[in-house]
């Protein structure tokens, strides 16, 4: 009797091993991509955006240097039908999500949708809260690349296993899809999340308009807070699992060249997720620019995927290091005064951690090789701004 439990016990385990997985192989880099939240929000929605933005991708392009996801964050889904499948809001996406997907994929681009683990999105549309595997079904039948499943109306839900419930869902769908978790970080994903997840939100939203600092109603915080919540994030962070301290805001309120351009290589030194979110139809040069700067992009998909940390703290002045494939190495000088700050780099009194000696040095926004480590020098780092080398052995 005894061994026929055990045996009975064991069968369960493995059996529900075979299931309790994510997808593996997908995001062995950050994921790429575009995401209509920070620009659009709920009102300005709809199938025609999603169409331009994947059109955009191409012709600005941002496919070409490796973005690859266009997702519909909230408010594509008004409803449940007698059967509990999602109905879409159909003023918004009158030909359907099917459609858009196909449209999408014809780009030879990959598409993505948002959901939420509790009753209701955050904009207060149907969750997933008891449908999962109905939503992961539709996911799939859809064509759906990537999933983004938020953290609203989920009183009294345990995280772990919401996360858990849908991972399943999904891979009992079959189709290998990006799970993106939106938890905000307040279970600590990083800690539990490696097999749940391809990458977790560390952090409560970006301002979507583009702020430095501060943070509006508790809710929405500047850019350069949330690096400051990524620290000793590092060690969780790997091919297939991200720490995600949320989409880019480049190009998006009023944000300056040199706020965009410190933004975006923070992001890359910290092997974010790389989700553009401002309207990529009508960009300046600049931000075109920034987004596009392939030395900054092989920084943030570099196959050792290693997130950087930050290894000299002056107070408003730090140095981070990412270490790279290959014995390279990133360093970025952050300067977030106001004012320009003159650095003296010490190459051997740097704190940069396996640093052996003798790497050329590449200046990567001015994309110039500018010397050795073998050289000190004294260089000026403009407000608000970084310089990035990478060292090659
Ligand atoms: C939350 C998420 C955002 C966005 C909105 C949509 O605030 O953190 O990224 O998806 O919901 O309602």
């Amino acid at each position: 009797m005894k061994s026929i439990y055990l045996f009975l016990v064991v069968c369960f385990l493995s059996a529900s091993s075979i299931y309790a997985q994510k997808f593996e192989n997908l995001a062995l880099t950050p994921p790429m991509g575009w995401n209509s939240w920070n620009t659009f929000e709920c009102e300005g929605v709809n199938e025609t955006v999603i169409r331009e933005m994947a059109d955009a991708m191409v012709e600005k392009g941002l496919k070409d240097v490796g973005y690859e996801y266009i997702v519909i964050d909230d408010c594509w889904q008004i409803g449940r039908d007698d059967n509990g499948y999602i109905i879409v809001d159909k003023e918004k996406f009158p030909s359907g999500i099917k459609v858009l997907a196909d449209y999408v994929h014809s780009k030879g681009l990959k598409f993505g949708i948002y959901s939420d683990a509790g009753t209701m999105t955050c904009a207060r549309r149907p969750g997933s809260k008891g449908f999962e595997y109905k939503d992961a079904e539709t996911y799939a039948k859809w064509g759906v690349d990537y999933l983004k499943y938020d953290w609203c109306f989920t009183e009294g839900q345990d995280a772990k296993t919401s996360y858990k419930l849908m991972r399943d869902a999904l891979y009992k769908a079959g189709r290998p899809i990006v799970f993106s978790m939106c938890e905000w970080g307040e279970n600590k994903p990083w800690e539990w999340a490696e097999n749940v997840g391809h990458l977790w939100r560390t952090t409560l939203d970006i301002d979507m308009n583009g702020r430095y600092d501060g943070n509006v109603n508790g809710n929405l915080f500047g850019w350069s807070d949330l690096v400051d919540m990524q620290v000793g994030l590092e060690k969780y962070a790997g091919p297939g699992h991200w720490n995600d301290p949320d989409m880019l805001a480049v190009g998006n309120g009023d944000m300056p060249i040199n706020e965009a351009r410190a933004h975006f290589s923070m992001w890359a030194m910290l092997a974010a997720p790389l989700m553009a979110g401002n309207d990529l139809r009508n960009m300046s040069f600049s931000d075109q620019e920034i987004l596009t700067n392939k030395e900054l992009i092989a920084i943030n998909q570099d196959v050792l995927g290693k997130q950087g940390f930050k290894v000299v703290d002056l107070g408003n002045f730090e140095v981070w290091q990412k270490p790279l494939s290959n014995g390279d190495m990133a360093i970025c000088l952050f300067n977030r005064e106001i004012k320009n700050t003159k650095y003296q780099v010490n190459w051997n009194q740097m704190n940069i951690k396996d640093f052996s000696g003798a790497y050329t040095i590449k200046n990567l926004w001015q994309n110039k090789v500018i010397g050795t480590t073998d050289t000190n020098f004294l260089i000026e780092v403009p407000a608000r701004d970084v310089v990035v080398f990478r060292l090659t052995k």
